[in-house]
Order: C-alpha cells, then structure tokens, then sequence
C-alpha cells in the first residue's frame, strides 16, 4: 500500500506498508522492493487503519426457539465488509448441567471451515462447580482467556458463584466479562406490564430501567474489588449511571476494570420503541436504548472510561422472528445485527462529526479490543510483525446505508437511512484482499482460530492503558 494516511499506535502519517506471507514486514515512506510478485495498491487521500477486532458476536445463537440468523460465514463476510477482520464470539448456553467445553467444542464445529476472518470465543459460566472452576484454566490453556457471565436470563449466576468466578479469573489471569442487569426487579416488572395489558414495546425500556443496569454494575464492581481486582469487563454498557459507577470505581483506584459499548447505544435512543406497526421489535435488545442524556454522557465516557466499542451482533429476521412479539414484547426474541456497520458508524458518527479523533477511533475498535482479548499485537495494529489485516477507508466517500448493500443474513438494518462518511474500500485479512468496493471476494472457511493469551493486567488503574501482555 502506497501514500495512505497510515494509524500505527504512535503516529499518524503519510507512507507505505510492506507486506509478506500474511504479515506486515516494513512500514516508512517511498519503500522499495525488488520482489516481482508485488500487489500495489494507491491508497493517496485515503486513511489506512488496523482491521477492527469486535469482542462482542453472536453467531449461531440459540436463545429459546430461536436461532440468530448469521451463522459463521455470513456474520464473518458482513464483517469483513464493514472492516472487521478478527472477532472473539459469544457462545450461546448450552444443555443445562453441561461442562464448560461444551460451548466451545460445539462453537469450533461451527465457525471452522465456514469463518472467513480469524476468530476466537470467549467461554460461557452458566453454572459454578470445582469442574468449571477447573477447566477454566484448561481452557484458558487452549486460547479461551476470557469468560462471560449473565446476571439475568435463564442461566444466571448466584452472588456467591459470580464470586468465586471473579477470584478464579484473578489467579488465573483471564478477564470475566458479565452482561449485568438485575434479574429480580426486571422479571417483577415485565410480569406486571404484561398482567396489566402493556404489551407493546414501548414497554421494553420501562421493564429494564438503567438503574437495573447500573446496580448489577456496580455489584460486579464490588464483588471483583473484594476478589483483589479481579480482571472485569462491562458489556454494552448502555447508561450513563453505569458509566458513573465505573467512573468512581477507578477513582478509587481499582485495577483491571473496563467496559464496552455498542454503536447501538451511541446513536439510537429508546424513542424508536414508540414506531408503529411493529417497527419498535426491531430494536428489542438487552439491556435496552437509552434515553438521550445516556447517549451524551456515553459518547463522553468514549473519550475515557469506555474503553472498547463491539457490537453485540445477535440478529434476528424482522419478519418472521422478532414479529412473534407483537402482541407481546416479552415474546420478541432479544438482540439487533450491527456487525458491518460498526467501524462505518463509529468513524463517520465519531471521527468525521468530530467527536472522538482517528486515535481514539482506532483505539477503540481496533487495538484495545486486541490488548484486553489476548490477540495484541498479533491484531489491532499495524506495526511490522504483526499480521497484515489493514482497513482502507476513504474518507470522502458518502453511503446511505441500507439493508439491501449489507451483507448479514438478515432483513434489516438497524441503521437503515443513516449516511455514512468513510465507508471501508478495501478489507485485507492476512495479507489477503477479501473485500474490494463492498464485494467479498474469499473463500468460505479461510478465518484461523486465534488462540489468545493471558489477559494483561491493568496496573495502574487506568482503565485502557494496558502496559503489557503475558
Ligand atoms: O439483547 C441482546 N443483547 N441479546 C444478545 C444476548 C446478550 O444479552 O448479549
Ligand atoms: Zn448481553
């Protein structure tokens, strides 16, 4: 690549990158090389990033009676399109009972030979017993260096098991990520809107306030301060409440503590439940969006406190699956797509408009998903050594998005009409062209499983400066 705009972690400068046998091997200006093999590719005017890692995927989900409706080749190919090209996926539960394996070895049989960018999991606590406790250093052996936990929804952990989870992650030296929400208010509060005829979605917020959110915060706050700062990682946070328990958490120094949130909660607000005809189950998720102060305060906490932005991809069909909920909320199944349009939306909505620089941009979809996740700096940066997945992105370039240009299997975009600045052009996976002008051009199967390492740990209580990888 010649003349970009290159993001490397230090600087942000005009020249070329060399790359060789899946990795990058030089970056500087006017490289020359004798090799007759060479691809070149004028990327003049335009800014060349890290491809974007997102930590938070569901592909395969099974929840109840539904299936998500990307699996792993269609998920990863609207990855790819929208600039991502690593992605740490959520394994659904499995069986009741099950070894914590299970998820995993089920979650290999899935995305191999269908995967087209690297890929890793993150493991699933859905009960606490000495063989979970176990094999989660057996796992964390083979590249499982994190685990999430529920504090809601069917296989929801006790105090005493998210505990002993936190002290175990803490000795082993992986990261415990929690979708936290407080089962028991928001459980009372749906039965009684149901019970009481309100039914439509515009209900949804009102079951699950954000102090429901931030309380469950708060308590995984505590419970890893009393495990020794334990390793602890926020999923889409949607409130500014939470942000605040977060904020006054490192204020008093806990270490090893961070949070993601999804574009969904930057740019849509639960205004949207009110749309007619049904159109509201489209954005039926959990936790749900937010009013307009929570967007404020979290595109603020993007400059410090948050510090990865995923998508939690869980798509369901807007006809058929999320349409079961219309004469009840409580029935839609939970989740909204978003895989493609993460980078295209944080770079127009962020970077563009001003809010958040190309640094922090990078930061945050790219390099410290890569550093908390143990893939850093094999991923999320582009420095010599590491492989060469690289995002070109012009930023002159306007698009309207739209359902029927993206590449999910599903049938809508939560986004649709929105316009983009910057768009991705060109998407390269291990020194591979995969997508050029929002075509995908690789072979189903071509993502390598990305065994992670240990997860850093965050010293000195800053939240994204993450000193060093084991
Ligand atoms: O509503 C959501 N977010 N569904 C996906 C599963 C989860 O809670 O992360
Ligand atoms: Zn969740």
């Amino acid at each position: 690549m010649k003349n970009g705009l290159v993001v490397t972690e230090d600087a942000e400068i005009i020249c070329d990158i060399l790359c060789e046998s899946e990795k990058i091997v030089r970056i500087g200006k006017n490289i020359e090389t004798a090799s007759s093999e060479l691809t070149v590719i004028d990327a003049s005017g335009k800014i060349i990033i890290p491809g974007g890692v997102d930590v938070h995927t569901h592909l395969n989900l099974v929840a109840g009676t539904n299936a998500a409706c990307d699996d792993f080749y269609t998920g990863t190919v609207a990855a790819a399109c929208g600039g991502t090209t690593t992605i740490v996926d959520h394994p659904g539960f499995g069986p009741a009972g099950c070894s914590l394996d299970h998820q995993i070895k089920k979650y290999h049989d899935l995305a191999h030979g269908r995967a087209v960018i690297d890929y890793g999991f993150h493991g699933v606590l859905q009960h606490v017993d000495d063989n979970v406790l176990a094999m989660m250093e057996t796992l964390a052996g083979e590249g499982i260096t994190s685990f999430k936990l529920y504090l809601t929804y069917g296989f929801k952990l006790s105090d005493a098991d998210v505990f002993k989870v936190l002290r175990r992650a803490k000795e082993l030296g992986v990261i415990i990520a929690v979708h936290p929400e407080n089962d028991g208010v928001i459980n009372l509060l749906r039965s009684e809107f149901i019970a009481a005829g309100k039914t439509g979605t515009e209900f949804h917020p009102l079951s699950r306030p954000a102090e429901c959110e931030a309380e469950a915060v708060n308590r995984m706050i505590l419970f890893a301060r009393i495990a020794d700062d334990a390793p602890l990682y926020i999923v889409h946070l949607s409130c500014g409440l939470g942000l605040e328990f977060i904020a006054a958490a490192r204020q008093r120094g806990q270490k090893n503590l961070w949070a993601e949130t999804c574009p969904q909660y930057l740019l849509l607000d639960e205004s949207l439940y009110s749309k007619p005809g049904g159109e509201g189950l489209k954005y039926i998720m959990c936790p749900p969006l937010r009013a307009p102060s929570d967007l404020t305060a979290l595109w603020g906490g993007l400059a410090a406190g948050i510090d990865v932005v995923g998508t939690d991809h869980c798509p369901f069909f807007f006809q058929t699956q999320k349409m079961t909920g219309k004469d009840d909320f409580t029935k839609c199944p939970n989740g909204a797509p978003g895989i493609e349009e993460r980078m295209p939306l944080m770079y127009s909505e962020g970077t563009a408009k001003g809010r958040i620089s190309l640094r922090r941009f990078t930061d945050l979809c790219c390099t410290n998903p890569a550093k908390l996740f143990g893939i850093y700096p094999q991923k999320g940066v582009i420095a010599p050594g590491s492989d060469a997945d690289i995002v070109i992105i012009d930023p002159d370039r306007q698009t309207v998005i739209s359902r029927k240009n993206l590449h999910s299997n599903v049938d809508y975009s939560a986004y649709e009409g929105f316009t983009v600045r910057g768009w991705p052009l060109i998407t390269i996976s291990r020194g591979e062209l995969i997508v050029r002008d929002g075509k995908f051009l690789g072979a189903p199967g071509r993502g390598k499983f990305l065994k992670r390492g240990k997860i850093l740990m965050d010293d000195a209580g800053q939240g994204t400066k993450i000193s060093s990888v084991e």
